[in-house]
């Protein structure tokens, strides 16, 4: 079992400070050793974490109601290539962030890399209380990590190279081959997307009403069983009561168990090539942070196979 793992100390897609500190915390918390020693994987690590001061420029105003677009795009498209990289030789790709503006990067990078390995068009799994779907111009914040699904399947584009236009037809996800689960603060563009482009998405009506079991099949089902998963878990998905250490925490979310049970299921189908995991910010809700950083490692051991018996 060939584990890749970046670990992504980025920021720039938000604009509360701590984002970047996650890949330290949830390495001192031993996620890698338990990868490692529990679930015997074999880890690829440059052990770095980076920050990629080099690529943030000191000048970025703001493009198209973008804030920081240069900045965020220089450091997805080093990323995808530091993705595409492990993804290539067929290693599963972890990469924990930094905000979720980062999955610009990840998610291009697998999805090139499973094209030309396999011919496949992979899919996305993404977990989140948020759509992260918004166009530059209908963002109510700006926020380059509430649009990052706007520009993988190119209901955003931008040709300018410095922001964005460097992602290829390579890179890029089919709305069709795009599911969410666990939605709750989804902004009035997005609903309309969702709805014009027949984007699965389950939300948490969806799971009180069948249940996550029921959920999870309906979302794998959408899928196929064998096409390649991308699973983009931002840890907001989950309820504050066990997640409350992030940027943009919203009440009514999924327990820790919801969340790890997402996880087990999505193994399973033995098609995951890649995991993110974003949000998690320790310097938010100090008492919180150590309980968000646990769930953190938990959701990532849960996606790459840890079971309960
Ligand atoms: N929809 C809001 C926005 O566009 C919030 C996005 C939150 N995204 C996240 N990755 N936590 O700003
Ligand atoms: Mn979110
Ligand atoms: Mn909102
Ligand atoms: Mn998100």
């Amino acid at each position: 079992n060939q584990l890749g793992v970046v670990a992504v100390g980025f920021n720039g897609g938000q604009m509360k400070k701590g984002v970047e500190a996650a890949p330290m915390a949830l390495i001192d918390a031993g996620l890698l050793t338990q990868l490692r020693d529990d679930l015997d994987y074999e880890i690829h690590h440059d052990d770095i974490i980076h920050y990629y001061e080099k690529d943030i420029p000191a000048e970025d105003p703001d493009h198209r109601n973008m804030k920081k677009p240069r900045a965020v795009s220089a450091v997805t498209e080093r990323l995808s290539s530091q993705v595409y990289n492990y993804a290539k030789d067929g290693k599963f790709v972890l990469t924990l962030g930094g905000d979720h503006s980062i999955a610009i990067g990840t998610i291009s990078g697998t999805a090139k890399a499973i094209r030309e390995r396999l011919g496949r068009e992979m899919a996305v799994i993404w977990v989140d209380a948020h759509a992260d779907l918004n166009v530059p111009e209908m963002s109510p914040s700006g926020n380059i990590h509430g649009m990052p699904m706007a520009f993988l399947t190119r209901l955003a584009r931008e040709d300018r190279p410095d922001i964005f236009g460097w992602l290829k037809d390579e890179h890029i996800v089919s709305t069709r081959k795009l599911v969410y689960i666990g939605l709750r603060d989804v902004d009035r563009g997005e609903k309309q997307l969702l709805r014009e482009h027949g984007i699965k998405a389950f939300s948490m009506h969806d799971i009180d009403r069948h249940g996550i079991g029921r959920v999870v099949e309906m979302a794998l089902a959408h899928i196929g069983n064998d096409t390649p998963i991308h699973l983009s878990f931002d840890v907001d998905a989950l309820d504050p009561q066990w997640a409350p250490s992030t940027g943009t925490p919203v009440r009514g979310g999924l327990t820790l168990r919801e969340g790890d049970f997402i996880c087990e299921c999505v193994h399973e189908t033995g098609n995951l090539v890649a995991m993110d995991l974003v949000e998690v910010n320790p310097s938010l809700e100090s008492v919180g942070a150590a309980e968000t950083i646990r769930a953190g490692c938990s959701l990532v051991r849960s996606a790459l196979g840890d079971t309960l018996l």
